[in-house]
């Protein structure tokens, strides 16, 4: 069958992999469309190291084609959006409602594959830049057919990333304000994710300055072209301090509440930081090389509450998270559609990563037709 693979080089577009069937827990499931993130590119630029030959694609959504024999909640037929969580259900982490954080869902790299008659690895668990792939029943997520697949694969990684570092890690409440570092597909859904909260200044940057309309389009109140010099001190202009109420002065900083690294850069982190308010905290979502590391003036931290938080696929819960991001799109609340800028057959991968690191594309979405 015809897939993606990494094999240590580049990826190549190949017809000669092949999928196990099921085990008993396990879904095979045919993939009809697949976003690509960044952190596919990721992986073929050495960012984020992984064993090769490995079939790329995480961000997907497909037919059930067939079921282990204990897999009760999907039949084939069912449409799904495929979780990256192969969370094991019943440590700690998954019993108090932390999928992210279970230790099985991450690094739990199998070779459910062959490459050329080798065993492939899959890719956050997912693999789903293949014509078929197979997971645990625990990251098949069935929705209505009715939700057009190349919209929905979106929700099983920029989306709920996205709006989940927003409602589940940051927990944004109405009036607060935030600025977004990097409006791509992740970055687009935190704005729309603090579009949804209630946010009242929500501030785009990124330093593609034609991002301004998509970043206006999902919810930003303002954008910052970081190409054209400090980034969080513009930040901080358009946020500007409170006055004091007595004197009318200004107080010592402006800023915003939350700001959200959706770059993976040390340097973007500290900008976010930078256009912290007082009692502002910063999200780091985007992935750096390994080792990657950030310096902090502690005491800009300690005396004003300011923070620093990590966030893993937006704390999200699958089975309750993905059916909400489809009940906000069904009702007109969470945009999808716009979204999906780019559709291509996967044959033309190369053509889609080309536009993705020129700027031009909210997602790119691989077909299988
Ligand atoms: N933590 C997680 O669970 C998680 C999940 C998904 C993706 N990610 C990571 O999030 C990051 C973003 O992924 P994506 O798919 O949205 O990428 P993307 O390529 O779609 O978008 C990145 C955006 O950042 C902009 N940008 C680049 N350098 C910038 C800078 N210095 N300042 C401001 N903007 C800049 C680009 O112009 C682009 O618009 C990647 O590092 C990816 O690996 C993390
Ligand atoms: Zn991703
Ligand atoms: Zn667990």
């Amino acid at each position: 069958m015809r897939g993606i693979v990494f094999d240590g080089h580049e990826a190549l577009v190949t017809d000669a992999l092949e999928v196990q069937d099921p085990g008993p827990k396990e879904v095979q499931i045919r993939t009809v469309a697949a976003g690509v993130c960044h952190s596919d590119l990721s992986v073929i630029d050495g960012t984020i190291p992984f064993p090769p030959p490995v079939v790329l694609g995480h961000e997907g959504a497909g037919v059930v084609e067939a079921v282990g024999s204990e897999v009760r909640s999907v039949k084939p037929g069912d449409h799904v959006v495929v979780a990256t969580l192969a969370s094991c259900g019943t440590c700690r982490a998954c019993s108090t409602g932390h999928p992210t954080r279970c230790r099985r869902s991450l690094g739990n790299v199998s070779t459910p594959f062959t490459y050329e008659g080798r065993p492939a690895y899959n890719f956050a668990a997912a693999s789903v830049f293949a014509e078929r792939t197979v997971v645990q029943e625990v990251q098949a997520v069935r929705i209505p057919a009715d939700v057009p697949l190349t919209s929905a694969c979106l929700i099983g990684c920029g989306v709920l990333t996205g709006v989940g570092a927003v409602l589940n890690r940051a927990r944004v409440r109405p009036g607060e304000t935030a600025a977004v570092f990097g409006v791509g597909g992740v970055g687009l859904n935190v704005i729309q994710g603090l579009r949804i909260a209630g946010a009242t200044r929500i501030v785009g940057v990124d330093t593609v300055a034609a991002k301004e309309e998509l970043a206006r389009q999902f919810g930003a109140t303002d954008f910052v072209d970081a190409s054209a010099g400090d980034a969080a001190e513009r930040v901080r202009a358009l946020v500007p301090p409170d006055r004091d109420r007595a004197s009318g002065a200004l107080a010592p900083t402006g800023g915003v509440t939350w700001a959200f690294d959706c770059v993976g850069h040390p340097a973007v982190l500290r900008s976010a930081l930078d256009s912290l308010d007082w009692g502002g905290t910063a999200v780091a979502i985007g992935i750096p090389p390994r080792g990657a590391e950030v310096a902090v003036d502690v005491n800009a931290l300690a005396y004003v509450d300011r923070g620093l938080l990590g966030n893993r696929y937006g704390s999200a819960r699958p089975h309750h998270d993905i059916p909400l991001m489809v009940d906000l799109y069904q009702t007109g609340r969470l945009l999808l559609d716009e979204l999906v800028t780019l559709t291509r057959p996967l044959t033309a991968f190369g053509e889609v990563i080309d536009e993705m690191h020129a700027g031009r594309v909210a997602r790119g979405v691989l077909t299988f037709d």
